[in-house]
């Protein structure tokens, strides 16, 4: 019946799909990708140019110099990195050519061809709440609206290729979701902190959270691939907060002990999720863990980080004060700085990121990495 409405072109996406699920099956080849698609939810830390076509204002948008400096062509893309962010390298790890493009950047053409592939809708300075991110910024767009977004691409999946085959496609998928942190920011910077109502805070997000996952299991969404929130008081943003507020350096603890609460609180909401729901799985990586690490040992084999606190674009204390834009100083040895901006870490830190979230093991991500997730 829902054929009726389908010309060539949806009859051609229709095939695609059936293919990749072949291909999958079939499970041979190196160059194949491990899941037919991957799609991305949350924040900066993921977008790829969703905020681009938002109006919102600049602190929410990386679609100027310095940003993409070392992207190819050296292009910014509205991504919030010199580079790649965390989920264009988490797809190259499972087999994609080509990065989930931003929801918002395609016509209806081209959500038909991109669906069965994957597609970002994660919008920069957005958080779990609703709320968060609309004073500051402007019009970003929530998870519940991000959500709204992914069920009317699954419409559309559904209306090509039948129920049973975008179930198919949807059960074998990785859902990436990166969110949480912009929650804590706003949170961190009102009075309720000061009233030291962190538990009911935290309870509040975690069950947002929770709603989430539900809903896109709902919608046929079974492998998730969550990661937490990172040591958010040592950014340099709030290393210069610190500086301003109590004259000394350091990280900004009170935040530092938001996201270390918030882990135990996330973790046990998908164990309990996946006892609750059939074939729901999951892979919670562990940012705090995993940037510790990096803090503890910033000069490995594998790489060398020569500044741990200071933004490599921007200016001022911690190139923290002035912001990252076409006329703020650049560091020159990028891969050297564990951030790229502000707020955001560079690609060098994306990529051990994306690589321990594939592949790491269960001190960093349980319980088990994206790789074995993708396999299950
Ligand atoms: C964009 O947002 C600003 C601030 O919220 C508002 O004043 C302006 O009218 C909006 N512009 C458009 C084109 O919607
Ligand atoms: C980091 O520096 C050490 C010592 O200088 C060197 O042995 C190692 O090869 C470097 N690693 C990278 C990835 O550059
Ligand atoms: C760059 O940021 C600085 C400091 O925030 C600001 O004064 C300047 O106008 C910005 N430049 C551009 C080109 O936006
Ligand atoms: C996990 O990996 C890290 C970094 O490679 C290593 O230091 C640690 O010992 C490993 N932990 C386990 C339990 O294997």
């Amino acid at each position: 019946m829902a054929n009726r409405r389908t010309g060539p072109l949806s009859v051609l996406v229709a095939t695609v799909c059936l293919l990749v699920l072949v291909a999958t099956n079939a499970e041979a080849s190196r160059h194949s990708r491990l899941v037919p698609a991957a799609f991305v939810f949350g924040d900066s830390t993921v977008d790829v140019g969703n905020n681009n076509c938002l109006n919102v204002t600049a602190a929410a948008r990386a679609n100027y110099p310095q940003y993409g400096i070392d992207f190819p062509g050296s292009k910014p893309t509205g991504r919030f990195s010199n580079g790649f962010n965390t989920a264009d390298l988490l797809a190259r790890g499972l087999g994609f050519t080509k990065s989930p493009p931003a929801y918002l950047s395609l016509s209806e053409k081209g959500i038909r061809s991109h669906m069965c592939k994957g597609i970002s809708f994660a919008s920069a300075g957005s958080g779990l709440l609703d709320s968060t991110g609309r004073v500051l910024f402007g019009e970003v767009i929530p998870m519940s609206v991000q959500l709204e977004h992914f069920s009317g691409v699954v419409d559309r999946m559904v209306k090509l290729s039948g129920q049973r085959k975008t179930a198919a496609l949807l059960r074998k998928s990785i859902f990436f979701i990166s969110t949480g942190s912009n929650d804590m920011f706003e949170y961190s910077a009102s009075s309720r902190a000061d009233d030291d109502d962190d538990e009911a805070f935290l309870g509040a997000l975690v069950d947002a959270y929770k709603h989430y996952i539900m809903s896109l299991y709902e919608m046929g969404a079974r492998k998730f691939s969550v990661i937490s929130i990172p040591p958010l008081g040592c950014i340099p943003s709030q290393r210069l907060r610190r500086l301003k507020q109590l004259g000394t350096q350091g990280c900004f603890d009170p935040l530092n002990d938001l996201s270390l609460s918030s882990y135990p609180m996330l973790a046990g909401m998908l164990q309990q999720l996946s006892d609750q729901l059939p074939g729901m799985a999951y892979s919670l990586a562990d940012a705090y863990a995993m940037v510790s690490f990096v803090f503890q040992n910033p000069r490995t084999e594998a790489w060398n980080f020569t500044d741990l606190e200071a933004a490599c674009c921007g200016g001022g204390p911690f190139g923290a004060a002035l912001a990252c834009n076409e006329t703020a100083p650049v560091c020159a040895d990028r891969d050297e700085y564990l951030f790229w901006d502000a707020n955001h870490p560079s690609q060098a830190v994306s990529a051990i990121a994306a690589q321990t979230i594939f592949a790491g093991n269960q001190t960093f991500v349980n319980p088990v990495n994206v790789r074995e997730l993708a396999m299950l």
